[in-house]
């Protein structure tokens, strides 16, 4: 079996530990600060998941998910080039610049893309980039939405893009919503899509809504 490590805890991350680990995922999450024991999961079953550092996540595990926040993503996971080595990397983060208020306000790459330099900077890694462009309670519950979401896919390696498809089927998304954009560069405009959010955070709340193509 494949062995999931997800880097940051927080709505994403811990969102997608939880839901990977329920459909028999073996699942690593990676904090800054490990706990002393396991938390509980709120349910009192024993979830199937091991926390750990960051570091040792990345090491320990097949496939690794970015879900820290993106302005700091490229140094961090740079120092983590051995460990991520021959990896797959999926990369939901977005690296933004923010306004008070806390909401992303520009890119920090404009005219490159966050994707494009980790795939630069970690050349034995195969970089795929999904899930950046929808509210946290999409990415787990697809189906939840009155019209059909769209993740997008982007990343230089066929399989890697496959393999990370395989995992959206298992959080729900059905073949139809997943759109394969092309190559890494194509990341350069989901990452865009990030632009649109606060506007509509500030309208709706946190709403769940996914960017999505409609045909
Ligand atoms: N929230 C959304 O709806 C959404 C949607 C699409 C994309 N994203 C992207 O997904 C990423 C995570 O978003 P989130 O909403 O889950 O954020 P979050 O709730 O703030 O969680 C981020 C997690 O990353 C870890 N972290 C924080 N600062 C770090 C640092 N300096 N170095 C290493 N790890 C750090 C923390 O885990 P530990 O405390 O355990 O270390 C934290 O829980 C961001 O890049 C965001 O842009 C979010």
């Amino acid at each position: 079996m494949t062995s999931i490590g997800i880097l940051g805890t927080g709505r994403v991350g811990g969102g997608l530990a939880r839901a990977l680990a329920t459909t028999g995922h073996r699942i690593t999450l990676g904090h800054r600060q490990p706990p002393l024991e396991t938390p509980a999961d709120g349910t009192g079953a024993v979830p199937a998941i091991r926390h750990t550092d960051q570091r040792t996540t990345a090491a320990t595990t097949d496939i690794v998910i970015n879900a820290t926040p993106g302005g700091t993503t490229l140094d961090r996971l740079s120092a983590l080039h051995t460990e991520l080595a021959g990896k797959i990397l999926i990369d939901i983060s977005n690296a933004t610049r923010h306004t008070p208020d806390g909401l992303p306000s520009d890119l920090c790459y404009p005219g490159d893309s966050l994707a494009e330099r980790l795939q630069r900077a970690l050349p034995a890694t195969r970089v795929v980039k999904t899930l950046n462009t929808m509210l946290f309670p999409v990415m787990t519950a697809p189906a939840d939405l009155s019209t059909p979401p769209t993740a997008y896919l982007s990343g230089d390696d066929a399989d890697a893009k496959a393999i990370t498809a395989g995992l959206l089927a298992d959080l729900g998304w059905k073949p139809e919503w997943i759109e394969d954009l092309g190559d890494i560069t194509t990341a350069r405009a989901t990452e865009a899509l990030v632009l649109l959010v606060p506007h509509v955070l500030r309208r709706h709340g946190l709403r769940p809504f996914a960017v999505s193509l409609a045909r």
